[in-house]
């Protein structure tokens, strides 16, 4: 294990299993629909490349990035898109993919901001939510798991940029934030 996580919250095989079952959801919801994955850079790019080997359907991917924390451990609340779809999704079904879901701030503003272009429909496909933290109102269609209130990385989650390749889920020691 690294020598900075104190404990493993989800492990390799969990996520594994949790992303089949997700993969197997939207396969029957989405059947016959012409589906657009949005990935959501940076923290999203691990679970929407499993996800969509689990998805028996045709569908297209694109990516956005949208500011958060930076080096922070704290949601701004001020959403800026850094990075836009290539491509246009009126009538299209969207498919949000995110890594976890805290406030929900930057979620519910990329929400309006994709539903503005006229899409056939918006959805939400999240690993982890941390529910407890939630202020801004959200559906979320897909949810893998729900964890604490605790800051968590890997499988995609950073902490100023670091530990996006481990492949499970966990919280790093205090001695880290230091
Ligand atoms: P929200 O706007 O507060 O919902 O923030 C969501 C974004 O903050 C996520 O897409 C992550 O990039 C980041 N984030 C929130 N909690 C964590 C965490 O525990 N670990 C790593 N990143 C997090
Ligand atoms: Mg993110």
């Amino acid at each position: 294990m690294n020598k900075d996580i104190k404990k493993v919250l989800i492990e390799k095989n969990e996520l594994q299993s949790k992303v089949a079952e997700l993969g197997a959801k939207i396969s029957v919801d989405y059947k016959g629909k012409d589906l657009l994955i949005v990935c959501v850079l940076k923290g999203a790019v691990v679970f929407a490349s499993d996800l969509m080997r689990e998805i028996q359907l045709p569908l297209d991917i694109d990516f956005m990035a949208i500011s958060s924390y930076g080096a922070n451990t704290k949601s701004s609340g001020v959403v800026r898109i850094l990075k836009d779809l290539n491509t246009g999704i009126e009538g299209r079904h969207v498919l949000i993919v995110e890594d976890i879901i805290d406030s929900g701030l930057t979620l519910a503003y990329l929400v309006e901001n994709l539903k503005s272009r006229h899409p056939a429909s918006v959805e939400i496909c999240t690993i982890l939510d941390k529910r407890e933290r939630r202020t801004a109102e959200l559906y979320i269609k897909y949810t893998g798991f729900i964890v604490p209130d605790e800051f968590v990385v890997g499988y995609g989650l950073d902490y100023a940029e670091k530990y996006r390749n481990l492949p499970y889920i966990a919280v790093l020691k205090e001695e880290v934030y230091q």
